[in-house]
């Protein structure tokens, strides 16, 4: 089984990106991994805290075994903005395989500091383990959005960057570089797509050459997407847009079938809806 390193060296390579996707059901998970076979595509599959406290710990890192186990998957777990160090420990024995520290809303010397002992107590549990930080702040929920909010815009800059890797010698960085969590009802609709910096993510991959990820996906201009990879973003997160296609599949799956209670019956429609979306996703990251 190769590890998410060599993957993610692969893809780097490649220019290409590795798409994440969050889950806190079966039915997102099942439609997460479809389209990832469908395309044989490497695939990573993220928790939030609160996705994990709803899944459970243990029981997110048992889907992903299985899957492994069963047909030899390039499937990869990761424990998406963990807070504290308690929640990144518990990841750590649960068999995670990227845990990302997520300090963006500590001032930049305490985020340095504080990424440095959650990478002791992960890498002791666990060497292998790959451990992300994220500097700047991009805003905090996959939700639908009335505003974009407050502070979410400022640019990380190279030289934040550089010092923060240095100082940290963490594996991936997530900056901010014009994305943010969740969408505006605007781009729900298509009308209005978030743009990147991608001048700043071809300097910030200059300065710290080390795996770079693109938080905030959702509702992202598909050009903009591709020069992001091709400019040094190797793994790149989706979670509204999933969301979204759940909770509409969800609704069409009981509307199709008033009476019906059979939860598999109706989540059927949530598992395709969630599906298109990670296909669509997945080939635009892989396109060379
Ligand atoms: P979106 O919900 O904007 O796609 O962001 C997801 C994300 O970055 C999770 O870490």
């Amino acid at each position: 089984m190769t590890s998410l390193r060599e993957v993610l060296n692969r893809a780097e390579a490649d220019k290409v990106a590795v798409g994440h996707f969050n889950f806190s059901d079966l039915a997102a998970f099942n439609a997460i991994v479809a389209a990832a076979r469908d395309q044989r595509l490497p695939v990573m599959v993220g928790l939030s805290e609160g996705e994990r406290e709803f899944t459970g710990v243990r029981q997110a890192a048992a889907l992903v075994k299985a899957v492994r186990d069963e047909y030899d998957y390039p499937i990869f777990l990761n424990a998406d903005h963990t807070h504290s160090i308690a929640n990144a420990e518990a990841a750590a024995k649960a068999g995670f395989d990227e845990i990302i520290f997520d300090g963006s809303a500590l001032p930049f010397e305490e985020n340095i500091a504080q990424t440095k002992k959650a990478i002791e107590a992960i890498k002791s549990i666990n060497p292998a383990i790959l451990v992300e930080a994220e500097i700047g702040w991009i805003g905090a929920s996959s939700a639908v959005l009335d505003k974009i909010p407050d502070g979410v815009g400022v640019l990380t800059t190279p030289d934040e960057a550089r010092q923060f890797v240095e100082a940290t010698l963490v594996d991936v960085l997530a900056p901010a570089v014009g994305n943010m969590h969740g969408m505006l009802a605007s781009m729900v609709h298509g009308n209005v797509r978030k743009r990147l910096n991608i001048e700043r993510i071809a300097e910030i991959k200059a300065a710290v050459r080390i795996f770079m990820t693109l938080h905030g996906g959702s509702g992202t201009n598909d050009d903009d997407f591709r020069k992001a990879i091709k400019s040094g973003m190797t793994i790149v997160h989706v979670n509204t847009e999933l969301r979204l296609a759940w909770r509409r599949g969800v609704e069409a799956g009981l509307a199709a079938a008033p009476n019906e209670v059979a939860p598999y019956k109706i989540l059927g429609a949530a598992v395709a809806a969630v599906k298109e979306v990670v296909s669509s996703r997945l080939e635009l990251f892989s396109s060379r």
